[in-house]
């Protein structure tokens, strides 16, 4: 199977490779963690290796994203080739819940046909979670978002906020990957971490990759970001 990396050594190591192609994979994590910057470094790798990208962001404007993501170093000469899409949710774009609407909602946002999208971004689904407002209209929404995707040959990322608004919501049944980004209290203050939750088809490692955020992305550090205190022991 081809995996889709993030050009992120460590993190595509422990991913066997990447994102599996044609699979739907998750990046969760509180606001700040660093998902954002992740799920554009893999957009970056798609544009280098010739995919075709479609990034939607809830979140940015056209110019918050230049000026951010667009100046990050491992975006030079390559920001222009992703295919932006800059949206506020609203719930009727969803509503009455149909595959037809979804399809046809997605196609306009998408601005090209599905076949043609290679892998497309959508950061934040929480802002469609928090634009429905019910947990079985959001399930619905996303389960026929992933099978677009599937049905076009599309891998996917999905950037949700957590804590989640329905918790630990559909997202996690979907994805095939499940990423973990995180903030995490360390004697000397704090320090981020990343860790996978779920990869299918590959056996990766369950702790936490320390890493920083620099003006060229995630950088990971070497050793493990481990638990002081165990609620659990091995007992013969
Ligand atoms: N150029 C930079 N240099 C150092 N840290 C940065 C830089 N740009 C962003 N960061 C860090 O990354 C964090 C945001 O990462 P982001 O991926 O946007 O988070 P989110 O998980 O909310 O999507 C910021 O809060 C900041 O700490
Ligand atoms: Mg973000």
């Amino acid at each position: 199977m081809e995996r889709l990396p993030f050009g992120i050594k460590r993190v595509d190591d422990a991913l066997g490779g990447g994102i599996d192609r044609e699979t739907i994979a998750l990046i969760a994590g509180r606001s700040g963690s660093g998902k954002t910057i992740l799920a554009s470094q893999w957009a970056a790798e798609g544009v280098r290796s010739g995919d075709s990208i479609i990034y939607i962001s809830t979140t940015f404007t056209e110019k918050s994203c230049r000026t951010y993501i667009g100046e990050m170093k491992f975006m030079k000469e390559l920001y222009d080739r992703v295919n932006w899409r800059f949206v506020r949710i609203d719930a009727r774009y969803f509503l009455p819940m149909t595959r037809e609407k979804i399809r046809d909602s997605s196609l306009k946002t998408i601005g090209m046909p599905l076949e043609k999208v290679d892998r497309l971004i959508f950061d934040t689904i929480t802002d469609l979670d928090k634009a429905l407002h019910d947990p079985v209209l959001f399930r619905t929404a996303l389960r026929y978002f992933a099978e677009l995707c599937h049905e076009n040959g599309i891998t996917a990322i999905f950037v949700e906020e957590a804590p989640m608004v329905s918790e630990w919501s559909e997202t996690k049944n979907l994805a095939e990957t499940i990423i973990f980004t995180d903030i995490l209290r360390v004697p000397e203050g704090y320090a981020r971490g990343l860790r996978i939750l779920k990869k299918y088809r590959h056996s990766h490692p369950l702790g936490y990759i320390p890493f920083e955020i620099t003006e060229s992305g995630i950088e990971t550090k070497e050793g493990w970001l481990v638990r002081k205190d165990y609620e659990f022991v091995y007992k013969k």
